[in-house]
């Protein structure tokens, strides 16, 4: 809780902060009302205002009683962290102004303590609670609107997240979950995998290790049995459903007895030969993957069907390592960080990725270097609000320096015209 952790924004990078009971760098100050006001307003005690990278939005469901039970936990159990964050969020003009964020919280923030809906079930109400609120999955779930706030209409519909893309999570069964059934996603939110269909890396794996892994039986039951419940939001350019797309296939007879395969002059033999050299001895010849499932397959798997490619272009780049409920789940990185593998370029990740959606993922899918660029730097497209705001930040200068040219001009005329009269 020492913060420092980078959340990564299509504004920049966003820091999280020290939320130890340390009383110097800390919140062990905090009042139970300067902490609800935090959590639920997005207010620190000193009164500036936080950035929705912090999800008071969310939280902002939580009843009275459990944010009183994590004020306790916060300034009396979790252990004093007596240092300043190493890392400060800078946001670039206009952002750095916390202010705008009054603006933005009255228009889309400032939700009410959830009131059950009498209507359905205490499970699906529990369920609704946590994922609106403490679970926060629509915040990384959801597409963003003009003024990135989420866009509710499409309501866990997938959305950019970074260098990952959190998939769309509603009861669609060809684009989102459908197809899963309640005990797999259960499944999925204690351990991180469902064999044959999907894995939890990037954020994901992180809220499986952290927090998703820790919650009782029960209150992961609630989840899954809301989430099913979800409106299902169609993408009418997916034809399968994602975890039926791609076969198992191999070309490793073309080049057997041809030279060696290794990792360095695997580019030589193309795509076909990367894969073989570097991701068979894992993921199976023909990916298939192994039969425990430790090792997922490439085909029937939503990495390779969902976001454009972009969480099969990361996992390929940063690697996955997550501890769930079933023990340490780990993938290298060929990115050329981290560890001594074989370090990948822009277009050798971009080669192998479209290969590997051609034979085992969706074919429609194509993935550029940029994209690769993109992903390997974190950086996600820029909202058009981002856009407006670039050209407005130039737009103004020019506008200012023009005006008072203009001014100039019309006074040096005026006193030109006014000695004219004169003489
Ligand atoms: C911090 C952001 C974040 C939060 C919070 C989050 N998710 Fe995710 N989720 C992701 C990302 C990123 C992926 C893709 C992971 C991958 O494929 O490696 C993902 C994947 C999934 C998948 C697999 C979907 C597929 O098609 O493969 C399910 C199911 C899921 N999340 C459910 C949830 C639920 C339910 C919650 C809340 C209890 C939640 N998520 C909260 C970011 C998040
Ligand atoms: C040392 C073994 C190993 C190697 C080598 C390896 N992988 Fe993996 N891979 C794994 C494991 C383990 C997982 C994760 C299983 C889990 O999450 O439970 C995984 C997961 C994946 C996923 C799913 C990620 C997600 O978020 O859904 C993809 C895609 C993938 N690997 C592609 C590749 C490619 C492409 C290569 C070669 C460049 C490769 N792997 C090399 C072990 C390996």
């Amino acid at each position: 809780m020492a913060g420092g952790l980078p959340i990564s924004s299509p504004l920049g990078t966003i820091y999280s902060t020290n939320i130890t009971s340390s009383k110097r760098y800390g919140i062990g100050n905090y009042t139970l009302k300067q902490f609800a006001q935090a959590l639920r307003q997005g207010v620190r005690a000193d009164g500036a205002h936080l950035y929705p990278a912090m999800p008071y939005a969310s939280y902002s469901l939580l009843v009275d009683d459990d944010v009183k039970a994590l004020h306790t936990y916060f300034t009396q159990a979790v252990a004093p962290v007596d240092r300043p964050s190493t890392t400060k969020t800078d946001l670039p003009f206009p952002y750095n102004m916390r202010f705008s964020m009054m603006a933005w919280n009255a228009l889309f923030a400032g939700g009410k303590p959830y009131t059950p809906d009498p209507a359905k079930s205490a499970e699906w109400n529990r369920g609704k609670y946590l994922v609106e609120g403490a679970a926060h999955c629509a915040e990384c779930h959801t597409p963003r609107g003009f003024f990135m706030q989420q866009d509710r209409s499409k309501a866990f519909g997938g959305a950019v997240l970074g260098s990952w893309y959190a998939p769309n999570i509603s009861s669609d069964p060809v684009a989102g979950i459908g197809a899963m059934s309640a005990d797999e996603l259960f499944q999925y939110l204690k351990a991180g995998k469902v064999k044959g269909k999907a894995q939890a890396g990037g954020e994901m794996g992180l809220a499986v290790e952290m927090s998703f892994s820790k919650l009782t039986d029960r209150d992961l039951r609630a989840i899954v049995s809301y989430i099913r419940d979800l409106p299902p939001i169609a993408d009418a350019s997916l034809t399968k459903p994602k975890f039926a797309q791609g076969q198992p296939y191999t070309e490793v007879s073309k080049f057997r007895g041809v030279g060696d395969v290794s990792s360095d002059n695997a580019l030589a033999g193309g795509p076909a030969q990367l894969f073989a050299a570097n991701c068979a001895s894992c993921h199976g010849v023909r990916a298939e993957g192994s039969l425990d499932g430790y090792f997922p397959s490439l085909f029937h798997n939503s990495a390779l069907t969902t976001g454009g490619g972009r969480n099969l272009v990361a996992t390929i780049l940063f690697g996955l390592s997550r501890k769930g409920a079933d023990g340490l789940a780990f993938m290298p990185g060929f990115g050329g960080k981290a560890t001594d593998i074989a370090a990948f370029s822009d277009d050798e990740v971009a080669e192998l990725a479209n290969y590997l959606l051609r034979h085992y993922g969706d074919a429609s899918i194509a993935v550029t270097p940029q994209l690769v660029a993109e992903v390997r730097a974190g950086r996600a497209p820029k909202p058009a609000l981002a856009t407006l705001v670039d050209i407005g930040k130039w737009a103004f200068p020019v506008f200012l320096i023009l005006f008072v040219l203009w001014r100039r001009a019309r006074r040096s005329r005026a006193k030109a015209r006014i000695a004219s009269v004169a003489a």
